[in-house]
């Protein structure tokens, strides 16, 4: 094995049309590609251009094919419905060729956008291979955003069908879908031609006539739909991701260049075999519930578990190992916060005694940096490799990782390993120039992108450029900062921009501080992240009020809180807003928000040279100790 990773990395960077045009004779294709690489028109690069596929052919119907029709394809574990279900690939194919069908006697066709905001059920797996299947394109907004998030992405896809379901379960609570969707369809200008409703047992939803549609009614009345051929480059799905401002910006995934890499990625990054269980415990309406709770394990032919539950709660801090040892899981991914909840809760790793692991080969973690302390508890209850692995939604699949398929390398805390082939990783200076071993930099990927990554932005070209290209010419800049060691170990440190990371979750302070601006009574405010010890990070909110502002500070206070889970929603975890009399600035107006953020982590700071008044740093050091924060760290 020794030396396999350093042989694929250098061949995908020095052949790359020669390494991918190899791993996409994994998939079928209905025509074969002209050009593996389209560099035609850069920025903007195409893989397996003039190929013709279709993802759900990929995903189900090529399974059944070959003889994996019996097999499980997608276990639904609830512990929150009380109910297990396994689906076997031609189960699964058949429900979602019906769904399709059902799709389009609503006049869904190729092309076509559908948005699902639907809860962990197997529907709504189902509802993304359907729209797969139809060639049309599909946008999972997640179940924890609020109605006016819901409608900026109505208003962006313009969808002409929206499914959803009439609840989701948090723990023990009930929480009704539909009243959101109302909300956002009546805030939105896009109007859908149609809603099709999943109701569930706990909460069923009123329907709007003329406009809703029951999804097992129609299901029961449709025909199977065929899979439709689409070209390569032919968007499979348009995931929104916080940007810097408060409008999301909608990742766009090619059919091609996705299923291919997809399915590389399960091989030789996870070291995964056909037929065996991954289970990734995250949700659908996140990148990484697309590629890997969704897209990657069936298009390899694997068996997918599909959890609706949490680490902690449902029932207990055992859930984790009773699904692995239950559905004889070979490897799991999740994020670091969903083991800082088990830790905190069996800190001795006392239930995972109680389970039958010896299936269980690896733990892949992502979604924030995996912090040393909890991979080496991870790695001493767990007796398996822990694999820090670096991604973004843009990327779609993992920029560093320990290709456990390749070669197992050792781990180091604190890194997440080395490039994964097929990205050209290089740190950059503010100057453009490349920087030396262990210095910290822009971490920056060299275009063009592998296959799967992102190919520009949902109708903003211009937008794509900006954001990503334009600052270091000829490369996509991560917003990460990091260093590379001297063993070329990549260690991913923090964001250069004002997207904070919360339990997992990417959410943009400049979004907030939207919200909060909005409140009358505030005349300005600055929202930072400040470190906690389960979600990484809490977003925390500063209010100047308005001279002669209509309500008392904890008033306007607690209206914020309130007005965030309103117009962004729970998973925001908006907290703590603080009436403070001024913020602290630069002599030419910027708040100092990464000052403010070291008082608040109990961090040194220096005394910025450029700041207008210094003793305002030292207010806010107190009301932050006022609030609990700014505590020196443990
Ligand atoms: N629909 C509606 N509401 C949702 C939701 C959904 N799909 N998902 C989360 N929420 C709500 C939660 O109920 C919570 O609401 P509350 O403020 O009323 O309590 C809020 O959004 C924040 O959710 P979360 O950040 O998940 O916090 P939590 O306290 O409920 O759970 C963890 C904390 C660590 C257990 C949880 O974040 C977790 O399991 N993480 C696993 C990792 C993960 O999913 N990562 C994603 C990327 S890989
Ligand atoms: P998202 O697009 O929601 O997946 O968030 C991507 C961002 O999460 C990255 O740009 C990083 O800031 C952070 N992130 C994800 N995985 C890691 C990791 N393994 N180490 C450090 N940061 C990570």
């Amino acid at each position: 094995m020794n030396g396999r990773y350093a042989e694929a990395h250098r061949r995908s960077l020095e052949d790359p049309e020669g390494f991918w045009a190899e791993a996409a004779a994994a998939i079928d294709w209905e025509r074969r590609w002209d050009t593996v690489l389209d560099a035609g028109n850069p920025p903007f690069y195409l893989w397996f251009r003039g190929g013709w596929l279709n993802t759900c052919w990929n995903a189900l119907d090529r399974h059944v094919a070959g003889g994996r029709g019996g097999q499980a394809a997608l276990i639904y574990d609830s512990p929150v419905a009380g109910e297990v279900t396994t689906f076997s690939y031609a189960e699964l194919r058949d429900r979602v060729a019906l769904l399709a069908g059902a799709l389009k006697s609503l006049g869904v066709a190729k092309g076509d956008r559908v948005l699902i905001y639907m809860p962990m059920v197997p529907e709504a797996v189902m509802a993304m291979l359907a729209c797969a299947r139809l060639g049309a394109i599909h946008s999972v907004v997640f179940g924890g955003f609020a109605a006016p998030e819901l409608a900026t992405r109505i208003d962006d896809a313009r969808p002409k069908l929206i499914l959803s379901a009439s609840c989701g379960i948090e723990v023990q609570r009930v929480i009704p879908y539909k009243p959101l969707l109302d909300r956002a369809i009546e805030l939105a200008s896009a109007k859908p031609a149609a809603c099709v409703i999943l109701q569930r047992p706990m909460a069923p939803a009123s329907l709007v006539a003329g406009r809703d549609h029951d999804w097992q009614a129609l299901v029961a009345a449709a025909r199977p739909a065929d899979c439709v051929p689409v070209e390569a480059t032919d968007p499979l799905y348009i995931l929104y991701t916080s940007g810097t401002t408060g409008i999301p910006k909608g990742i766009v995934r090619h059919n091609g260049g996705h299923a291919v890499a997809l399915c590389w990625s399960m091989a030789n990054i996870y070291g995964m075999k056909p037929g065996e269980v991954f289970w990734t415990a995250s949700d659908v309406g996140w990148v990484v519930g697309h590629s890997y709770i969704v897209y990657a394990p069936l298009l390899y032919g694997c068996t997918s578990v599909l959890y609706e539950g949490k680490p902690v709660g449902t029932p207990d801090a055992g859930a984790f190992w009773r699904v692995i040892a239950q559905h004889g899981v070979s490897v799991m991914f999740t994020a670091p916060t969903a083991f800082r909840a088990i830790k905190r809760e069996d800190p001795d790793g006392t239930l995972i005694r109680r389970h039958d692991l010896s299936k269980f080969r690896a733990l892949f973690l992502a979604g924030e940096r995996a912090d040393p302390p909890t991979v080496e508890w991870a790695e001493r209850q767990l007796g398996v490799p822990v694999i820090d692995h670096w991604w973004q939604t843009e990327t779609g699949w993992p920029i560093t990782a320990n290709c456990l398929g390749l070669e197992t390398m050792p781990v180091k805390h604190g890194s997440s390993t080395k490039p994964v082939p097929g990205w050209d990783l290089r740190v950059l200076g503010t100057d453009g120039h490349e920087l030396k071993r262990g210095e910290i930099g822009a971490l920056c990927l060299k275009l063009p992108l592998p296959p799967g990554a992102l190919p520009t932005l949902w109708h903003a070209d211009d937008r794509f450029v900006s954001s990503y290209l334009a600052e270091y010419p000829g490369y996509y800049q991560t917003a990460d900062a990091g260093y590379v060691d001297e063993d070329g170990y990549v260690f991913v440190m923090t964001r250069t921009d004002d997207i904070i990371n919360v339990a997992g979750h990417r959410l943009s302070t400049g979004g907030i501080e939207e919200v909060l601006a909005a409140h009358p009574d505030v005349a300005e405010c600055a929202v930072i992240g400040v470190a906690d010890s389960l979600k990484g990070q809490v977003p925390v909110g500063f209010l100047v009020l308005k001279a002669g502002a209509a309500q008392l500070p904890a008033q306007v206070a607690e209206e914020a809180v309130r007005l965030v889970r309103e117009r962004i929603g729970p998973v925001a975890s908006f907290r703590t807003a603080i009436v403070v009399p001024r913020l602290p600035k630069t002599r030419s107006g910027k708040i100092l928000r990464g000052t403010m953020r070291r008082i608040a982590d109990g961090e040194e700071y220096k005394m910025p040279a450029t700041i207008d008044d210094p003793a305002i740093l030292g207010e806010i050091a107190d009301t932050l100790k006022g609030a609990g924060y700014a505590k020196p760290p443990a």
